[in-house]
């Protein structure tokens, strides 16, 4: 038998990218309304243009009809406070890779919402462990009643992009985290249509913790001048069928992002494998953050 997620109204913090495409999935596919916080109200403007654009899209391509699209916009309210989200069921961080900022936030989550909200991170690789000791009532010890049931409502939920499109989540346990949060968090993001893979709090998780050498190695490659940016690409497209070569994806990826969670791997581990590439660095530095910047290894109009 199928857990019930229980989840009547969702909080969404973050609207970029990542922040919209859950937004977008739990409103149109797990029919749940959500509320969605960005403190930048140009980034709240151009995440919910972007959710009109794929309503808009996915109509045209006759797959939703136009009363369910309307449906599933009305479904989607921007709020400018997380007070708002005080009653929410769950809420799903999606904010940059930061860890003091994530913990700031939780630490916030902690004090504003319900004590029996589901508090779910879409990191793609900071320890959800950490992140879970920051809701700990200030006074509470971890291991009483009061900070267990606490921080065993923290979870990670990690989304890939594009999240519309792509059929994975990744399911993260903190070593805080409750049975009862894991069962309803599974059956949410399937609700939200996807398929879930389960991963141990380490750095990177199982996703990143593969990902990274690779993209790493790519970047490297290019570096030393083994081969250029297309045939580096054209090896994995036309090679071993991946959709985008490894230095596009960095770019789609963001390479701040992909600098981001390298550091983090590098760190948590001390394993060379995963020390980002100087060039990387300076591509970051140069502010060449790929895709969303215009230039990347590529360049976009
Ligand atoms: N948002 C929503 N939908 C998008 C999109 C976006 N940014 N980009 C493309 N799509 C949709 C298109 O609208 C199209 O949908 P329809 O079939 O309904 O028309 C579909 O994706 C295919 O798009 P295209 O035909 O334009 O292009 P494509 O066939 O080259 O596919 C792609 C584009 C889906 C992005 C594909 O190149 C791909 O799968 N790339 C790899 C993506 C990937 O690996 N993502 C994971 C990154 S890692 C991560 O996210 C997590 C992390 O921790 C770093």
């Amino acid at each position: 038998m199928s857990i019930a997620h229980g989840i009547k109204q969702l909080g969404v913090l973050g609207a970029g990218q990542m922040g919209t495409g859950i937004a977008f999935v739990s409103a149109l596919r797990a029919k749940v309304p959500v509320l969605l916080h960005d403190r930048s109200k140009d980034q709240m403007t151009k995440g919910l243009t972007l959710v009109d654009k794929l309503l808009a899209k996915d109509v045209s391509k006759g797959r939703l009809q136009s009363s369910d699209a309307e449906e599933a916009r009305s479904r989607i309210t921007p709020v400018d406070s997380l007070e708002a989200m005080r009653d929410v069921d769950m809420v799903v961080e999606a904010v940059s890779e930061n860890l003091d900022l994530k913990r700031a936030i939780f630490r916030e989550f902690g004090a504003k919402l319900r004590p029996d909200a589901i508090l779910a991170s879409n990191t793609s690789s900071i320890s959800i462990t950490k992140i879970a000791a920051a809701v700990i009532p200030e006074g509470a010890s971890a291991a009483s009643e009061q900070g267990k049931a606490a921080s065993g409502r923290v979870v990670g939920l990690h989304f890939f992009n594009p999240v519309p499109v792509m059929k994975l989540v990744e399911l993260i346990s903190a070593v805080q985290t409750s049975k009862d949060t894991l069962d309803r968090s599974r059956a949410f993001a399937e609700a939200c249509g996807k398929e879930v893979a389960t991963s141990q709090d380490v750095p990177g998780f199982v996703s990143n913790a593969l990902l990274m050498p690779f993209i790493n190695e790519a970047i490297m490659c290019l570096e030393k001048g083994v081969a250029t940016r297309d045939d580096i690409d054209k090896t994995f497209r036309l090679g071993m069928a991946h959709p985008m070569g490894p230095l596009q994806l960095a770019d789609f990826i963001g390479l701040d992002t992909c600098l981001a969670i390298q550091q983090t791997l590098y760190s948590g581990t001390s394993d060379s494998k995963y020390r980002p590439s100087v060039l990387l660095e300076r591509m970051v530095d140069a502010q060449y953050l790929g895709k969303k910047s215009g230039r990347g290894f590529y360049e976009y109009n």
